[in-house]
């Protein structure tokens, strides 16, 4: 039987958009950044940056060394999925055709259109600038808070990556702020998911 890749139809049935490998790492994706997040908030709560902390029920961990712990854990799950993702996006050749390329004339114009209302959504299998935009903006983001969580994490042995971020004070407030990007990315993500709930139904089936 032959192969079905992303776009292609079974008899009879919806056309696929998203292959499995892509819904599982996105979804695997989702909760590493959730663990990650929440447990961070709790690590920043015991030596914050700014003047304010982040209120305890919304941490996870209980404890600075449990907030840690699942920290670390839950590092290991984003890099190890996160380098899947890219591996199996550059072997099927997906990054070129859904994701890139980016060019700023027309993520302007789709934003113009989006904010118009008048965004098509008639072809699930393809996305628009905007989002092309976001996503690729929010894959550069996650590789931005994993380097400079490594340069926080090993600076002696990350000296390097240290340096290129500043120090290691810097790389505190570089790694804070790419976790707000992620935040904020998240947020709108999933509004604008709620706004067109089908495209939730084809990241958990696939069509
Ligand atoms: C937690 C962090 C999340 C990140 C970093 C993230 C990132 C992404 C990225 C990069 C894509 C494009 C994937 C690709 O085609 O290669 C995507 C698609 C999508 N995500 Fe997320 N996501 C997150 C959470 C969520 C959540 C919580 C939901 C559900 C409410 C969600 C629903 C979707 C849907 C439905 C799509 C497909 C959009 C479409 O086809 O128009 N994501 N996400």
């Amino acid at each position: 039987m032959a192969a079905v890749s992303a776009g292609s139809t079974h008899r009879g049935r919806t056309p696929l958009v998203h292959p499995l490998w892509l819904r599982l790492t996105h979804w695997i994706n989702a909760l590493a950044l959730l663990l990650l997040v929440t447990s961070g908030w709790r690590i920043y709560n015991a030596s914050p940056i700014f003047e304010f902390k982040f209120p305890k029920t919304i941490t996870l961990g209980g404890w600075l060394g449990g907030a840690l712990q699942w920290h670390f854990a839950a590092m290991w799950l984003l890099v190890a999925n996160g380098l899947l993702y890219l591996v199996l996006n550059l072997a099927t050749g997906r990054f070129r055709n859904k994701l890139l390329p980016v060019r700023p004339g027309e993520v302007i114009a789709d934003l113009q259109a989006a904010l118009r209302g008048a965004l098509s959504h008639a072809d699930p299998a393809r996305y628009n600038a905007v989002q092309k935009a976001a996503y690729v903006g929010v894959i550069a983001l996650l590789a931005l808070v994993v380097l400079s969580g490594l340069a926080i994490w090993k600076p002696v042995q990350f000296a390097v990556l240290a340096a290129l971020m500043g120090g290691f004070d810097t790389a505190r407030v570089v790694h804070f702020f790419a976790m707000s990007g992620l935040v904020l990315f998240l947020v709108v993500h999933v509004v604008m998911v709620a706004l067109v709930p089908r495209t939730l139904v084809a990241m958990l089936r696939g069509r």
